[in-house]
């Protein structure tokens, strides 16, 4: 099965989620980028903005094709109880995916909003859900939790 991790992150949590989940699975990973800066206080104003909006904004092009692969790992921030605009983005570019995981980083919890964006997008149920909340990247037990999800979808 061909396994793509795919990830927007604006600060590193996610990426870090993201490295460990390709890892885990040795498959492909590829980072969604936005050309939109959203650095700093200002940036972290535009994003919640546009979150609670359900705006899209322009990525740079993927670099592989979802369509070529059996099952696609989507990860976001969670950015106002929502998808992050990055990652809405790439779900409403990308149209065939075939299978599909969500996984999700958060300051605290209410993981379900973007699932529920996500599932939408998407047009399809997970085959799983991981929500991990920053305290648990900081104090490294996030690794037992992406190995226990990466057992779910292999
Ligand atoms: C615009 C914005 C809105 C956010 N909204 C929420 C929220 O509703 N609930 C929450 O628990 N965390 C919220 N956060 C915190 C992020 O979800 C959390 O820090 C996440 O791990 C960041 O991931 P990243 O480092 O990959 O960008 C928000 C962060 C941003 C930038």
């Amino acid at each position: 099965m061909r396994i793509l991790v795919v990830f927007y992150s604006r600060t590193g949590n996610t990426r870090i989620v993201a490295e460990e989940l390709a890892k885990v699975l040795e498959c492909d990973v590829e980072e969604i980028i936005d050309t939109k800066d959203r650095s700093g206080p200002l940036g972290y104003m535009k994003s919640g903005r546009d979150a609670m909006g359900r705006k899209l904004t322009v990525l740079q092009d993927p670099v592989n094709d979802p369509s070529s692969y059996d099952l696609l790992v989507i990860g976001t921030p969670l950015w106002a109880g929502h998808v992050a605009t990055p990652v809405r983005t790439y779900m409403q570019q990308q149209e065939n995916f075939k299978e599909v995981a969500f996984f999700t980083t958060a300051g605290g919890s209410g993981y379900d909003g973007a699932f529920q964006d996500m599932e939408e997008l998407g047009g399809k149920s997970p085959l799983a859900t991981l929500g991990v909340a920053e305290k648990e990247i900081k104090n490294g037990s996030y690794q037992s939790r992406v190995a226990e999800f990466a057992k779910k979808i292999r």
